[in-house]
């Protein structure tokens, strides 16, 4: 890693109230925050490798809870949100090591201290400490998760399937408490398709005592990774990555080691961005079929990507077509691409609709764009964009993760210098993204924000 964990996040750790809304409330007089400079219009070029997937690390990090000797986690991400879960599974007691790009985590004085506040408001996937401290513990108190704002994101059906196992649940004062005398498995069906809840009954059923059936489960590519390093310390979990997952109940669990499989959002991201603004992109370290419905649409637009074992090929794309997207539960078109397609989207020639049906709020990057000369109207849960326009460079505000990589890829495309803060939302995401793009020959750099420029942002 380029630089430690630590370091390069100590201004966030030390100085920011990562509160979703208003992330720069606390900031007056704070010099060490940054903003990305990019200056678009450069052609990418080149092979970028893929890091290990968030959304894996971030339920994998919580399911060495579970075992009760150490665990070592693989191809890990350098993204803020790995700290952050690092430090909470220390505040319960764990030895956490990072060597380069591999976690060991030592759960053997682990104990269910109650996390009612702090680290666990600063990211969605501390929710993922309910289902493996309930799961190893039978009793936690774990704060409401924070994450991106995407509209509401109520966690109703990770509760419903807790007290299907067994579990009371209350809810006071913004933070959830669980106990259960013991966990006994139960048959649940879950009323909405989600990753979150799927894999957070999973972490909790893998110790309970009989067989529990996870019904309408979710299907995505992280669900079978955490259902693989669950299976490697010792559960029995079948049907993972479909929609009927059965587990029966074991003692215990054990240590082992676990490579993380590569992020299939981070890959969608680069591959986007190669369409954009490449003229021949590799991305490695990739299962390009976790890619289908982004790279069959990028077909449809005219981009002729290719495709081996692990890697896609992004050639230069001429005349691009629009083409409609749908966000759908896996393996349909993922929310999380959606952001980032919406920039290329200005690039077609023609009017193209993306209706997001997961989040439909998840609209925040478009006024954003509209700042860089977009052509977008938003209308319930659709963006209507019009292209081709060129981009220019603006002053802009990455307000959730993906709304950054959505404006990433519209400042590689734009004439002239574009300055993207909120950068503490791109960081929970991206492994080391100015030192690949920079890799690819995009023009990317970080400075830091002077008081004056982060009182002017506070005040917006
Ligand atoms: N939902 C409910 N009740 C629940 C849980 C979910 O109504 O109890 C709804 C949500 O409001 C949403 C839908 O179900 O409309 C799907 O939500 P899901 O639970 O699948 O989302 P999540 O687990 O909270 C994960 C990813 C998100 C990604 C979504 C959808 C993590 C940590 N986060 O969130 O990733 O958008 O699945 O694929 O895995 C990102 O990486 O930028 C990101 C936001």
């Amino acid at each position: 890693m380029i630089e430690s964990y630590q370091n390069r996040y100590r201004s966030l750790f030390d100085f920011v109230a990562l509160d979703d809304f208003t992330p720069y409330k606390s900031l007056k007089g704070i010099v060490r925050v940054e903003k990305l400079l990019i200056e678009g219009g450069r052609a990418l070029k080149g092979t970028v490798k893929i890091s290990g997937a968030k959304n894996s690390a971030v339920a994998l990090i919580p399911a060495t809870i579970l075992a009760d000797s150490p665990v070592t986690i693989e191809c890990l991400p350098d993204i803020s949100d790995v700290e952050l879960l690092k430090g909470l599974l220390e505040d319960i007691g764990g030895k956490v090591t990072i060597n380069d790009c591999e976690m060991t985590v030592d759960p053997s004085n682990m104990v269910s201290t109650p996390l009612p506040s702090g680290r666990v408001k600063k990211l969605r996937a501390s929710y993922y400490l309910m289902g493996a401290m309930l799961g190893k513990f039978k009793q936690a108190t774990i704060g409401l998760p924070g994450g991106c704002y995407l509209g509401p994101r109520p966690i109703d059906q990770h509760i419903k399937g807790f007290e299907a196992l067994g579990a009371v649940v209350t809810n006071e004062q913004g933070a959830i408490h669980l106990r259960a005398e013991k966990l006994v498995g139960a048959r649940i069906y879950l009323d909405v398709v989600s990753v979150g809840a799927t894999i957070n009954i999973m972490l909790a059923a893998v110790l309970a005592e009989g067989r529990t059936v996870i019904e309408n489960a979710a299907k995505e590519p992280e669900i079978i990774d955490v259902a693989t390093l669950l299976t490697n310390m010792g559960a029995i979990i079948k049907g993972a990555g479909t929609d009927v997952i059965r587990i029966d109940g074991v003692p215990y669990l054990h240590g082992c080691r676990h490579t993380i499989i590569p992020d299939r959002i981070e890959a969608g991201t680069y591959i986007i961005a190669a369409a954009a603004a490449g003229e021949g992109v590799i991305i490695d370290n990739v299962i390009p079929q976790h890619l289908e419905s982004l790279t069959a649409k990028l077909r449809e637009m005219g981009v002729e990507i290719e495709t081996s074992d692990d890697q896609v090929f992004v050639p230069k794309s001429y005349g691009l077509k629009p083409v409609d997207i749908k966000t759908l539960v896996y393996p349909g078109f993922a929310t999380d691409l959606q952001q980032p397609f919406t920039s290329l989207l200005s690039r077609a020639n023609g009017t193209a609709v993306v209706t997001d049906t997961i989040y439909s709020a998840r609209f925040k990057h478009i006024d954003e764009l509209r700042r860089m000369n977009a052509s977008i109207k938003v209308e319930s849960s659709s963006a209507i964009i019009s292209g081709p326009v060129q981009l220019h460079g603006a002053k802009v505000k990455a307000s959730d993760l993906r709304a950054g990589a959505a404006l990433v890829v519209a400042g590689l495309m734009a004439e002239g210098v574009t300055e993207i803060t909120g950068l503490e939302h791109i960081d929970r995401g991206y492994t080391c993204l100015v030192e690949k793009l920079s890799g690819l020959g995009a023009r990317i750099w970080r400075e830091k924000m002077t008081v004056e420029e982060i009182e002017e942002l506070e005040s917006m």
